[in-house]
């Protein structure tokens, strides 16, 4: 799996500075508003376990799953709901929680969806940030890591499912994903 990797971008280490980070960040803006914090998998759910254990508030959380890849390395732009939410949000301060934003249109999708059903406020919280894919203008309202445009697997990341493993965030090798 390692020798898959070319380069480590971003190391187990400043991972964990920047999720306790955020953590604080968030625990700030959400003191008694019991936010129900949303993890879209499969990407998020490494960065939504560790980041929860920083923030310091009362909180709830639930898990969304969305794709918008299946295997290819590109975004298809169709996104499908694989399951949704448990519980309603209508007035809710809800967190979403995604690993990386790159066209923005799985997260306008989502946002879109939860407005719809009245939540109270909606915020973002990704932990990578990949500007140069954007096809709909869209930002986070709290980002870890801006990623240059490669490849990059790890800490939730996949390429065809595989990968997702990694402690750290690393570019692919091209001989990986271009057979
Ligand atoms: C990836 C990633 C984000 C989304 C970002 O998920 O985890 O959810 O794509 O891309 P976008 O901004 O272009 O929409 P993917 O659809 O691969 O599903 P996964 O989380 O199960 O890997
Ligand atoms: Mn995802
Ligand atoms: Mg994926």
């Amino acid at each position: 799996m390692q020798n898959d990797i070319l380069e480590i971008l971003i190391s187990e280490e400043d991972i964990k500075k920047k999720v306790t980070e955020l953590g604080e960040k968030l625990s700030a803006e959400y003191v008694g508003r019991n936010p129900l914090v949303i993890c879209v998998l499969k990407g998020a759910f490494i960065f939504m376990a560790d980041l929860v254990k920083s923030i310091n508030v009362p909180l709830e959380i639930d898990f969304m799953a969305v794709s918008s890849y299946g295997a290819s390395t590109k975004s298809s732009g169709v996104v499908k709901i694989i399951k949704d939410l448990d519980v309603p949000v209508e007035g809710r301060d809800v967190l979403i929680v995604e690993d990386i934003i790159d066209s923005g249109l799985t997260l306008s999708h989502l946002i879109e969806m939860l407005n719809n059903r009245n939540a109270k406020s909606t915020r973002v919280v990704t932990l990578f940030d990949k500007p140069s894919g954007r096809k709909v203008d869209l930002q986070a309202d709290y980002a870890g890591f801006i990623i240059p445009d490669a490849f990059v697997v790890g800490y939730g990341l996949d390429y065809s499912e595989k990968y997702r493993n990694l402690p750290y965030v690393g570019v692919l090798k091209p001989e990986i994903y271009s057979h």
